[in-house]
């Protein structure tokens, strides 16, 4: 089933500059991106975006790191966008990601771990939104 997942590329990606290679993957994968924009969060967009995570005790931290410089969001539509991607970005802790993964390959640390991707459809849709309008959106049919 086609789907739709939201990608962040975390400041520390674009400030390694890694962004070209993580979207490569994508576009070889034979994903499509059907949206995409570089962007500052504010403190308040940070926590409604990880507000699943209010009240961890790395939640502080997180917010700070997520705002600390430009990250990108990408939309990536294709079958079984949601699950495909999780897999190709690998585990959060990148001690345990496997090699070949995106974390596996570029993170040390769960802090800065390169790059979030919605843990599933739901998550998705309201992530999208939060990143997206639907006009920025391309989608194969049209938005999402
Ligand atoms: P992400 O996939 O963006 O979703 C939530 C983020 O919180 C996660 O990646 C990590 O960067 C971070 N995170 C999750 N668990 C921990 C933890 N135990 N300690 C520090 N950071 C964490």
């Amino acid at each position: 089933m086609k789907e739709t997942t939201l990608v962040l590329l975390k400041p520390d990606a674009v400030q390694r500059k890694l962004s070209g290679e993580i979207i490569l993957r994508f576009d070889q994968k034979d994903l499509q991106i059907i949206g995409l924009k570089m962007l500052r969060l504010s403190k308040d967009q940070a926590e409604k975006h990880y507000a699943e995570h209010c009240g961890k005790p790395f939640f502080p931290r997180l917010v700070e790191f997520i705002t600390s410089g430009p990250l990108i969001a990408i939309a990536v539509q294709g079958d079984n966008a949601v699950q495909i991607v999780r897999r190709m970005m690998g585990s959060t802790d990148p001690a345990v990601a496997h090699p070949g993964t995106i974390r596996g390959d570029y993170a040390l640390t769960m802090e800065r771990n390169v790059i979030h991707a919605s843990d599933s459809l739901e998550s998705a849709a309201r992530e999208l939104r939060l990143f997206f309008l639907e006009h920025e959106l391309f989608g194969i049919d049209g938005g999402i």
